[in-house]
This record gives C-alpha cells, structure tokens and sequence, in this order.
C-alpha cells in the first residue's frame, strides 16, 4: 500500500515561513477555531487556517470578528483568511492590531455563498482579475505572507485557472491553494484534477490541492494527479482527524475520546460557557458521523446545558464507540 508519507510528504517553503509538513487545514466558518486548530496541528498538520474573517468588519472595529482571532504563542506557523473585495480594507485590516499576531495572511477567493458572491467577494474576484490582483498587492503592502484561496471559475464556461494563478503570482502571493470545483458545484461533486494541475503548470510559487479528499487514497490521487505541492483538507477532517496523523505519519496515542475531551479543555478555557457548549457540541456531532451505537445519546447531548453534563455525555459516547470500532 502506496503512503503520502513515503511519496509526498515535505516542509513547504511560503515566502519567509516554513511549515513542517504539506499537509494543511482548511478554513471553514464555525470550525477552524483556537482549539480545532490545535488539534490539527499536533496531529501533523503543517498549518491551520482560521476561518474567514471579514476585512471590513476588522475596519470598524467589530468585537465579534475580532473575537474569532483569538490565538497564542502555541500556534505557530499562523495563517487568517480575509474576505472583502475593497483593497483598502484588507490593507488596513494587515496591518491593523487584530492580525498582529498572525504571519499569513490568507485571502478569500472562492466562497460559493450568494450573499458573498453579490458583494462581489470570494468566488466572484475569479470574475476580476484587476481588482483581486489590487487585494493582493494591498495585503503585501504589510510585509505579511501572502496567500491566496481560490476555485477555477465561476462555472465550467468560465475557467480562468491558469491566468488566476499567474496573477496571483505576478501581484505577490506566496502560495495559492485551488479548491477543484467550480462556484456552480458549491460543495459536491469530485474535484476537477485538471484545473489543479493547470494551476500548477502556470506558476512557481507552491500550489495546495483541495477538495473531496477523505481518504490516504484520495490524497495520493491528488498528488498524482495535479502535480500539486501538497493537500488541504476540509470537511474530513472534522469527521476523522486522524486523516492529519495519517498522512504525514505522526504517531498518537490519542483516541477520538482523549480528543474530544483536551478540545473541551482549551475551548473552556479560551471560550465563555455558552461558546465552549456550541464548539464542542459541532465538533462532537462531526466525530459520531458513521461511528455505530451513537444515536441514542444525540438528543441528550444537545440538551446539555453545562460543560459538566456535557464531558459526562460525551465520555459515554465516545467510550462506546471505541468499544464497537474494536
Ligand atoms: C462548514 C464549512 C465552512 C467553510 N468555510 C470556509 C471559509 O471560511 N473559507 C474558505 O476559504 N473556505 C471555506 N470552506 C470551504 C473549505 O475550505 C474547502 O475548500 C471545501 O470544503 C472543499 O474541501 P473538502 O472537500 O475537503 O471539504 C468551508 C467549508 C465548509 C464545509
């Protein structure tokens, strides 16, 4: 059996930061906080997006952006993603206290969702090259890493990939990491290897594959099939975290037990009560998807109303399931 960790695992240089691994974590709202990231990191993964954070909420000084921030000196490498389409905004919000800590700065190119698209933000900049390319020279202006996420186009008439990439080269990025499916496909369908691979023929700088990767199968078929300078990886690694320790051939000694439990540790102490509840609530009902036995406990666990119910509850589930998975 063929390992990504034999084939095509390596550190990954992006302008002036290494990351230890090409294994990466992908931003996702509601998902990619402190703690999430954490875990991805111990478990191998090289770097670990926060989720996107507008810019021109960080402009007007916005506590509930500002709030999804929150980070330490034990995550390191550190990547933010901004969303916005007006280049003074992100310029602003890269230099601004909020992003101090961070030394990635990601932009947001690829969101699918309507009302972000009617803004003209995420997936529509595909449709401006000249404005995106702004966006991009606006973040250098920091001095920060620069990266870029981004879909092939708007839908399969509309396939900018490879002069996407080179712009995104040519205004400054240090690395750009393409999700192979179009706006049109949102979320579903396989991911279009080819787009991938014309991102990487056009470019220098490192190219990161993302999209539908669930397995060490299909991180291979991605690597084989773009030429691409690593992975990143969404959906699945909320599922099955060991996805990270997998690839690139960490050992743990963890179990989704002891990790659900360090999770409820960091969430309540860098979360209040009710934001600790929410986090480790998602992530929990994530980490059951195909695990046998768990059904019965789905109810009582969203009823929990403390973190204490909650740890009781989930030390059940999780003990269970590890029995069944035996
Ligand atoms: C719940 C959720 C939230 C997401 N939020 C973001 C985000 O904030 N920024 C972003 O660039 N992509 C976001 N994405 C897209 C993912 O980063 C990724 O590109 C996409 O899910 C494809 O990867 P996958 O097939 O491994 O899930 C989100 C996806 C999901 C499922």
């Amino acid at each position: 059996m063929k390992k990504f960790s034999d084939l095509y695992l390596k550190k990954l240089h992006i302008g002036s930061i290494t990351t230890e691994t090409n294994v990466f974590t992908a931003p996702m709202a509601g998902y990619t906080c402190y703690p999430f990231r954490m875990m991805c990191r111990k478990l191998g993964a090289g770097l670990a997006f926060t989720e996107m954070v507008s810019a021109n909420g960080l402009k007007y000084n916005d506590r509930a952006t500002a709030k999804l921030l929150y980070t330490d000196k034990a995550e390191f490498p550190k990547a933010v993603q901004l969303l916005g389409s007006v280049p003074s905004a992100f310029e602003f919000a890269c230099k601004g206290d909020y992003t101090a800590d961070y030394d990635i700065i990601d932009i947001n190119m690829g969101c699918p969702v309507p009302n972000v698209i009617k803004s003209g933000e995420g997936c529509a900049l595909t449709g401006d090259l000249s404005l995106a390319s702004k966006i991009i020279e606006s973040c250098k202006r920091s001095g920060k890493v620069v990266t870029v996420k981004f879909r092939p186009g708007m839908n399969k008439k509309n396939i900018v990939v490879s002069e996407f990439a080179r712009m995104c080269e040519n205004s400054g990025a240090d690395m750009i990491t393409v999700h192979g499916r179009t706006r049109n496909m949102m979320y579903s369908g396989e991911p279009v290897y080819e787009y991938i691979e014309s991102a990487k023929r056009a470019v220098n700088i490192p190219v990161i594959a993302n999209g539908g990767i669930r397995s060490e199968e299909d991180a291979l078929k991605m690597m084989d099939r773009t030429g691409a300078d690593g992975v990143m990886i969404a959906r699945f690694g909320l599922e099955n975290p060991f996805i990270f320790s997998q690839l690139t051939g960490t050992h743990t000694d963890e179990t989704k037990l002891s990790l659900i439990m360090w999770q409820a540790d960091i969430a309540e102490a860098v979360f209040d009560e009710t934001e600790a509840l929410e986090y480790i609530k998602k992530l929990s009902s994530y980490f059951m998807k195909g695990l046998h036995g768990t059904k019965k406990f789905k109810q009582e666990m969203y009823e929990s109303g403390s973190m204490r119910e909650l740890r009781k509850i989930l030390a059940l589930i999780f003990k269970e399931t590890e029995k069944s998975d035996v």
